[in-house]
């Protein structure tokens, strides 16, 4: 499985606490059967300022070290979580925040109560600056549970959706978990990451959702959550899906 969607950087963010701390969440990713990971500390304007630049990639290079010393078989890409800002387009123009594996795509997520209309706006001006956005956690936010078909069009206008394990498995509520597995029926899922942050919350393995995918969506769709769109993301490739089932606004 490769896991796009990590806070394993230490001392970031809400995530890793530190470097013992980080190896212990890869540790425990190899285990679940996790062989990369797309390392994605927040980026978010006037809370946690992660811009890309020498501070954050010494920070990149003492945790790489690191896993390198410890001697455990993970690739580990570069990434971020951006929170939507008006001038996003420009930031990522300018290089001032890393997109994933320096591909078109970077992870892109709204505060859970955002006016739909401006998530459409600021897609819309990435898209147009040549970037691709991986949408994080949207069963999470609060207007997309009360309206999953905005899901529906955003995968249709060339996004890729991204669910966080801990969702499917009922950590965010009963709301986000049935939101998760109706936007998975309707086929407007990409892929499906940990979302990890510390050993003690929000953790990296990734077996029980795996284990929850096949049995649920079966083999080659799990394969392609865990797997190869993960993979294409990595090679900035197009990513693969199902025919995409419209919400019936009657329903
Ligand atoms: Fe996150």
């Amino acid at each position: 499985m490769i896991d796009i969607h990590t806070h394993i950087l230490p001392r970031v963010d809400d995530g890793s606490e530190s470097t013992a701390m980080s190896l212990k969440l890869i540790e425990e990713a190899l285990e679940s059967g996790v062989h990369s990971m797309i390392v994605t500390p927040h980026f978010f304007q006037g809370v946690y300022e992660n811009y890309a630049g020498e501070d954050l990639q010494k920070r990149w290079d003492r945790l790489h070290n690191a896993v390198h010393r410890a001697n455990l078989p993970i690739h580990l890409y570069q990434g971020m979580e951006i929170m939507a800002c008006d001038d996003l387009p420009e930031l990522l123009k300018k290089g001032k925040v890393w997109t994933m594996n320096s591909s078109d795509y970077f992870l892109l997520e709204f505060a859970f109560d955002e006016d739909p209309a401006y998530c459409k706006t600021i897609i819309r001006s990435c898209m147009e600056a040549g970037y691709r956005p991986v949408i994080a956690h949207p069963a999470r936010y609060y207007f997309v549970q009360d309206d999953p078909g905005i899901v529906y069009d955003w995968y249709r206008s060339g996004c890729c959706i991204q669910l966080n394990k801990g969702t499917l498995l009922g950590d965010n509520g009963i709301r986000a978990r049935n939101t998760g597995l109706s936007l998975l029926r309707h086929c407007v899922v990409s892929c499906v990451a940990s979302d990890a942050h510390r050993t003690y919350w929000r953790n990296a393995d990734m077996s029980q959702v795996e284990e929850l995918l096949l049995d649920q969506f079966g083999e080659e769709y799990t394969y392609m959550l865990l797997e190869e769109n993960p993979d294409r993301i990595l090679r900035n490739r197009e990513l693969v899906g199902y025919k995409p089932v419209p919400y019936d606004k009657n329903t």
